[in-house]
């Protein structure tokens, strides 16, 4: 069989760093660092100038992930961007990170899934991987939501940020498995809780996110314990099995409720969401290299990530480090 392993991890973030008092005072909204803090744990998020766009954020998160892996780009097989916001509608913005990367060989393609575009782009990989497709793949997820907000609406803007992070996954005949099993869902009746309108050439498109907060919260937490399960018992494993909790960082209530589900304490929960906010599809990568780097998350653990998101998606993945 086919084993695919994950060798490598790179994130970026934007260089401008606006606080919750900076919405409330320079920006003008009608918020507080008290509002936000309390009900979704952000504190900050980072967000993008004109000069940094998803494909450039991508191509430096994956030069991060190929250095560390120690993989020359022309090695890359294929590279896969989960993202929600590309520069343009085509050229797909995996290929223009294949030429940012001095790619000549190999294929890549965008995949749209919202915030759970990461999952869906490892599934996909693993997926290729297994069919003999490719022996090495970027997967990326990068966003520049901060391009998608209604800044007038405080119930929205004040939750997402702009990122992105990538792994390097290389296929062997030998050795552990890395990538234990994934998991994917969808159910479009419920499209309207949360959606960008607008397709090119639509007059009367916004294009701008629209969120039924509430809503989305109540089946994060339902579909996200179920995804959650369903990794635990494809593997015969217990919450008490897992190391380490790599989760989609929409809101730190939701973390914290998926962590208590599966018994963990905190210590072994990444938590970004209070420093970067929802950066969507970059949202677990992100967090994966920053544990992976200051050395939390070691060879050998066994880590789950789980997200929800527009569509709405959903899904989880367990995967040995
Ligand atoms: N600052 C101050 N007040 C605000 C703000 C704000 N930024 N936004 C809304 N309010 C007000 C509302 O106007 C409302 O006032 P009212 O009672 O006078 O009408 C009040 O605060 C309560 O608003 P609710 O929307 O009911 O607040 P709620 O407690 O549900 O919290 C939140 C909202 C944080 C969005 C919550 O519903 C949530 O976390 N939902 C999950 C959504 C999510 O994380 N989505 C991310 C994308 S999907 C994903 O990645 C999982």
């Amino acid at each position: 069989p086919i084993r695919v392993r994950l060798t490598g991890v790179g994130g970026y973030l934007p260089r401008d760093v606006v606080t919750n008092d900076d919405l409330a005072l320079k920006y003008g909204i009608e918020t507080s660092d008290e509002w936000i803090r309390t009900r979704t744990g952000i504190v900050q998020r980072h967000i993008a100038s004109c000069d940094e766009t998803t494909a450039s954020m991508a191509a430096e998160a994956a030069r991060q992930a190929l250095d560390y892996a120690g993989v020359d780009a022309s090695e890359v097989d294929a590279v896969l961007v989960a993202t929600a916001t590309p520069d343009q509608v085509f050229p797909a913005v995996a290929v223009q990170v294949q030429a940012l990367l001095g790619m000549t060989t190999g294929f890549g393609f965008d995949l749209s899934a919202a915030c759970s575009g990461f999952v869906y782009a490892l599934a996909t990989a693993r997926a290729l991987m297994q069919a003999g497709q490719a022996k090495k793949i970027l997967v990326i997820g990068s966003e520049v939501f901060s391009r998608l907000l209604d800044w007038t609406d405080r119930s929205t803007c004040v939750l997402f940020g702009d990122g992105a992070g990538a792994v390097l996954l290389e296929a062997s005949r030998d050795g552990e498995e890395g990538i234990l099993s994934t998991h994917l869902h969808s159910d479009g009746r419920t499209g309207d809780i949360l959606y960008v309108d607008g397709a090119a050439g639509c007059a009367s498109a916004t294009q701008k996110l629209r969120m039924q907060g509430r809503e989305v919260f109540r089946h994060a937490v339902v579909k996200l314990s179920q995804a959650v399960d369903e990794a635990l018992a494809a593997n015969n494993l217990t919450g008490q099995d897992i190391h380490w909790m790599v989760p989609h960082q929409a809101n730190l209530r939701i973390i914290e409720g998926m962590a208590k589900k599966l018994a963990l304490p905190s210590d072994r929960v990444v938590v970004t969401v209070d420093r970067h906010a929802n950066t969507s599809a970059a949202s677990i990568p992100l967090a994966l290299n920053e544990a992976v780097r200051d050395g939390r998350i070691r060879n050998g653990d066994l880590v789950l990530m789980e997200a929800l998101g527009g569509g709405l998606t959903w899904g989880s993945a367990l995967v040995r480090m």
